[in-house]
This record gives C-alpha cells, structure tokens and sequence, in this order.
C-alpha cells in the first residue's frame, strides 16, 4: 500500500472514531449546504461529518491518489485536483470552507485569498495549524537523531511562522518549485485572515490549534489591522 493511500485511511478511521483524542470534526451548521474541504485527502473529514442531503460537497487536494482513494469511498462528494491557493470555483461558491492540517502547506496569504473569494458573505472557515511548539519538537528529534536534511527542513519551516508572526511573508523552499510550509501564531494568522478580508476571528488552543473566521459581508478589507486575538480554552 502506498504512503498516501495508507495515510490518509489511517486519518479516515480516526475520523470516524469518536473516542479518538486525535478526532477533530468542524461544527457544520444547518445553514452549511454547499461546503469546501481543501487540502481534504481522501475527503476523510467530510465522510466522517456524514453530510447527506447538503450539495455541493467538494473535496480538493493536489495529490491525485488520495483523490481516487476518495473516489472509492465516497459516492456524494465532488473530488478535485488543484492547488488550494488557485481554486477552480466561481466567487461565492460554498456556505463553509474547511481545511484540517493543510493551511501550513501552503502559501497561506493565496491561500486564504481564495478561500475568501469562493466564500459566500458570512460564510465560516474552519481550519486547523501547526503551533510553533509542535515544530520546535520535530527540529529537536531530527537533531538527536543527527537527521541533518530533516533538521533544515525543520528550522525552514520555523522561520516561515517567525516570519508570517512579524512581517506576514514567507519564503518558497529554495530546492522545490512551488513548496512553501510554515508553523502558525495566533497574531500571524489572524494577521492573514484579516488580510484577506475575514472578520469573526477566534483561535482556539488546547490539544488542538482551530482557526475560525466569517468572510466580511462588504468584502473590504479592513482599515487599521489590530491583532485582537479572541482565545477559547487556551492551556
Ligand atoms: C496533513 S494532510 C491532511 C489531509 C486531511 N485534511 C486530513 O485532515 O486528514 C495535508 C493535505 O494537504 C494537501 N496539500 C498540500 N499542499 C496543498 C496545496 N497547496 N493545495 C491543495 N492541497 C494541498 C496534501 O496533498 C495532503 O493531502
């Protein structure tokens, strides 16, 4: 079996086990009936939700096999290969947005520049990230491990959240086209959001780190950012 098929399998039965700590649905709502899974897998997350009746219910990622495993799985979800940040959908296409651990594989201003456009007005993202704490922890391993090349890689994706906390930029991989991956902060990502035209910005951080937003109703962005940061259940 394939890492990718064998991955995201692994990920759809943690999906479907409640008793799972590492489950960890979004809260769709009955006004939700056209809803966005970027960077989906398998569509995993959107298969455990068990969303019936609603449509269109899209899942896109960029890596084929995890879309045709999705294929297999599921007959009521629209599976799509592109990039999360070049949508292939018109402006105001989907009542909600998800993306559970894929944001920090992408350039995340794009990224969330075409999440706000193919969200209606009032329209939810939910989303989940890499904390810094978490990186910090793998540089660690691969530096007792003596894992050089993975090290590096590590301390890249270190600066990238160093850099999206002070300046909101990151930088490409400077050996692969097109890889961008960075960890998140609070202030980073709501700097982002609000950047890419969201408002309703709430962070939550316990054993998760959740990322909810509502795609502004004037679709303007807002004058004079401040990083009010609204924290739920912080440990
Ligand atoms: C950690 S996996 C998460 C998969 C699924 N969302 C889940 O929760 O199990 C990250 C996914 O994002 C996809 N991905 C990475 N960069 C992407 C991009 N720029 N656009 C779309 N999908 C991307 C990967 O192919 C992978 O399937």
């Amino acid at each position: 079996m394939t890492d990718s098929r064998k991955y995201n399998l692994e990920e759809l039965a943690i999906a479907m086990c409640p008793e799972d700590p590492r489950r960890i649905l979004p809260p769709v709502r009955e006004n939700h009936r056209s809803i966005l899974d970027i960077g989906g897998g398998a569509g995993q997350t959107l298969i455990a939700l068990d969303l019936g009746g609603r449509s269109p219910v899209v899942s896109v990622d960029l890596d084929f096999e995890a879309l045709s495993l999705g294929k297999e799985l599921s007959e009521g979800i629209d599976f799509v290969c592109a990039r999360g940040e070049s949508l292939p959908f018109k402006d105001h296409s989907f009542d909600m947005v998800i993306c559970r651990v894929a944001i920090p594989y992408m350039h995340i201003s794009k990224a969330l520049t075409e999440m706000g456009r193919v969200l209606r007005p009032g329209g939810l993202l939910w989303a989940t990230l890499h904390t810094f704490q978490m990186t910090a922890g793998e540089l660690l391993r691969h530096l007792v491990g003596f894992e050089i090349r993975g090290a590096i890689y590590r301390l890249y994706i270190l600066i990238n959240g160093v850099a999206l906390h002070y300046i909101g930029r990151q930088f490409r991989w400077p050996f692969s086209q097109g890889r961008y991956e960075s960890c998140q902060s609070p202030k980073g990502i709501t700097r982002s959001l609000h950047s890419a035209g969201f408002t309703e910005i709430r962070i939550q951080k316990n054993s998760f780190f959740i990322v909810t937003a509502e795609k502004n109703y004037n679709n303007k962005l807002q004058d004079g950012f401040q990083p009010s940061i609204t924290r739920l259940d912080q440990t």
